[in-house]
């Protein structure tokens, strides 16, 4: 439990600090922005997608608190994708700037799921929560299955 305290609060350093850390490569610090965003929100993915399937004991409070997170971090990431910031390892494909209204339809697409979720966690009800909880979850593969190389 400690150990995964440090590292939450460190994924969240490493989120929060990169604006002071600018060292001049607007490219290189918004694709580390934009990673580092997504995989807080993949910190929190675990143990919801756990508690779904029954892999770990439901907690209504654990849940809801991961998925406002979830919720919070959702409107994040597209500031991230500035022009000419295809660099590094990235896995972005050439579309996220070509077919930039589409891509922007399915951020907002994962914005609305992952509010909803965060909402319908509120009630405890994990039944209610499975069908939102798998709605928000298509909206991460759809997204990547159409803009991300792997
Ligand atoms: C609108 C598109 C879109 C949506 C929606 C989306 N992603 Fe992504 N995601 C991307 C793109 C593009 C990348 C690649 C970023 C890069 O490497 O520059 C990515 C990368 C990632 C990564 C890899 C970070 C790394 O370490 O390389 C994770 C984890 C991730 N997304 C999780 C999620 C989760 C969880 C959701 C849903 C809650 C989600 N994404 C929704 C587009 C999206």
């Amino acid at each position: 439990m400690k150990f995964r305290s440090i590292l939450a609060a460190t994924m969240l350093l490493t989120a929060s600090a990169t604006p002071l850390m600018a060292q001049g490569d607007p490219a290189e610090d918004a694709l580390n922005y934009r990673l580092g965003v997504f995989r807080t929100m993949a910190w929190s993915f675990g143990p919801m997608v756990a508690m779904v399937k029954n892999k770990m004991p439901y907690d209504a409070a654990l849940f809801s608190q991961h998925a406002e997170r979830v919720a919070f971090l959702s409107h994040l990431p597209l500031e991230g994708f500035i022009a000419d910031s295809r660099i590094g390892d990235t896995t972005a494909k050439p579309e996220v700037w070509t077919e930039r209204a589409e891509f922007e339809i399915q951020m907002d697409t994962m914005i609305s799921a992952a509010e909803k979720l965060f909402e319908v966690s509120k009630a405890g009800d994990l039944d209610a929560i499975r069908p939102q909880f798998g709605a928000l979850g298509k909206s991460c593969k759809s997204c990547h299955d159409d803009f991300r190389t792997e």
